[in-house]
């Protein structure tokens, strides 16, 4: 693979404690994940993204982490982590590993020694008081009082204290964190909550100072050859967020405006002209994103009335016809992986896997839902583990009880079953993967005018994707029909479906 892989990789999102239990505990880990490298292989994807695999209390499913330099005992050990490493290199597949630089764990050596003793709190944000009234993102106030009457900064839970990147310590931290992993084989990191590290009096998000950082981490990351740094910058601002995109920063950041776009040709189309435009000037790949692990799953999603995502749960349990949702959700993906750039795929969004929206409160673990008072339904309904196969929960997820409940309806959409369906969501998407590595990927696209309700380009490669969001069938442009997300109808494409066509 070549230096610039990321500019049009596939990339496949694992959530470590969700993909597959190797050790029979109800959690996911790298046994599991090294027992089903095959399988990732087969469905075709350049690169795995993991979420955080560090030693954590799971306040905030890893994204609490005590140590940076360790894998969590659930998940495995710093061997089979670099086993693991080996192994997806000799299938080609890259390891993309997640670093979290806004916050730390209340059980980190650091805050333990800060709570200790108060002259070692220059790490984190320690005061005498609430600088500020601002609340927590999770929900409640961001500030918490320890026992000696001071207070520390947590933009997220409580258990996770903020860092202080006035201090050089963190700096020069972080970067050998970064050599840490790199020495053992990581081809890059995806940044968490990454626009948020510097604070002012009045603001915590997108201050000029985080470029410094990014400018010192791609640096490092030069070092080793090209290794490759992945924003989630949430910013609404365009010219603000390329900025992170700069040649000397990021390499790439997650597309949050296409994945929370509404299932409409005129908020798809603003979206991908928005992005080309954000990103060509730059120089930098755009991404596509339909999913991850903290959003609704898009068959749930693009059944309801209103096919935006919305934060906090707005839209949680209204109705959603998910044969609908799932007929766009194919269409979707095809679109998605058509676009020039890279894409990104969460797990069980090849199986076609709807958010689990009725789970009991007693089982829910995500702090947002306690946080909120229970207002917030949080992110465990997209976070369920994966049916691999058989009738029955845990559907070859591993012989202990999950740590979420598995609906039984998800014997329909096991892997195993999906695998000699030939019409299926995961034969979808390997036949898609596997096209879009010969014929799209990196690169421009140009329009063609099919009318308002059709988004219809033509890459490169000569390859034209053209995705139907009217309600009438439509007559296709001249080509051959290379894979389509549902059958034509007549020779024409039906309404929430694309078709792929090669010139004749
Ligand atoms: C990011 C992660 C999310 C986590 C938050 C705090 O948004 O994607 O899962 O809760 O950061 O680390």
């Amino acid at each position: 693979m070549s230096q610039t892989w990321w500019r049009g990789a596939a990339i496949y999102q694992v959530y470590l404690r969700s993909f597959a239990d190797g050790n029979g505990d109800g959690a996911g880990d790298l046994a599991g994940l090294r027992s089903r490298l095959p399988y990732l292989k087969d469905l075709g994807i350049d690169a795995i993204w993991l979420n955080p695999w560090y030693p954590s209390p799971m306040a905030d499913g890893g994204y609490d982490v005590a140590d940076y330099r360790g894998i969590e005992p659930v998940f495995g050990t710093l061997d089979e982590a670099e086993r693991f490493i080996e192994e997806a290199h000799e299938l080609d597949i890259k390891v993309i590993i997640d670093v979290v630089p806004n916050h730390s764990s209340t059980e980190s050596a650091w805050f333990k020694e800060a709570l200790a003793d108060p002259a070692a709190r220059d790490r984190f944000w320690f005061a005498d008081e609430p600088l500020n009234d601002w609340q927590s993102i999770f929900g409640g106030p961001a500030w918490t009082q320890v026992p000696d009457g001071q207070w520390y900064l947590h933009l997220f839970a409580p258990e996770q204290p903020d860092f202080n990147w006035a201090n050089p310590e963190v700096h020069r931290e972080f970067e050998d964190v970064l050599r840490f992993w790199f020495d053992r084989g990581v081809d890059g990191f995806r940044i968490d909550s990454a626009a948020l590290l510097f604070k002012s009096d009045t603001r915590y998000e997108d201050l000029d100072e985080v470029h410094d950082v990014y400018r010192r981490w791609r640096e490092v990351a030069g070092e080793y050859g090209e290794r490759v740094l992945i924003g989630e910058v949430w910013l609404p601002d365009q010219e603000r967020f390329a900025l992170y995109l700069r040649p000397d920063e990021m390499h790439t950041a997650f597309n949050f405006d296409f994945l929370s776009c509404a299932w409409d040709p005129a908020d798809l189309r603003r979206s991908i002209d928005l992005t080309l435009a954000t990103h060509t000037p730059i120089g930098a790949p755009p991404t596509w994103v339909l999913s991850n692990h903290d959003v609704t799953r898009p068959v749930t999603r693009y059944g309801r009335a209103d096919t935006t995502f919305a934060h906090g749960g707005a839209l949680h349990g209204t109705p959603s016809d998910l044969e609908l949702g799932y007929r766009r959700a194919r269409a979707a993906a095809l679109l998605a992986m058509a676009l020039p750039g890279s894409v990104y795929v969460y797990q069980g969004e090849e199986l076609g896997l709807p958010e689990v929206e009725d789970l009991p409160d007693e089982v829910r673990q995500d702090p947002m839902h306690a946080r909120s008072g229970g207002t917030n339904p949080g992110r465990d309904g997209c976070r369920i583990p994966l049916p691999w196969s058989g009738d029955e929960p845990p559907f070859g997820f591993g012989t202990g009880t999950p740590w979420l409940p598995q609906p039984e309806s998800w014997r329909k959409l096991t892997a195993e079953a999906q695998r000699t369906d030939l019409g299926s969501m995961l034969n979808l998407y390997r036949t898609a993967l596997g096209l879009r590595r010969e014929l799209l990927g990196d690169g421009t696209l140009t329009w063609l005018p099919l009318g308002e309700q059709v988004l219809a380009f033509t890459r490169d490669s000569g390859l034209t994707s053209v995705t139907n969001l009217g309600t009438d069938p439509v007559p296709l442009p001249a080509g051959k029909v290379v894979l389509s997300s549902g059958p034509l109808e007549d020779g024409r494409l039906p309404s929430d479906t694309t078709v792929w066509l090669t010139e004749l």
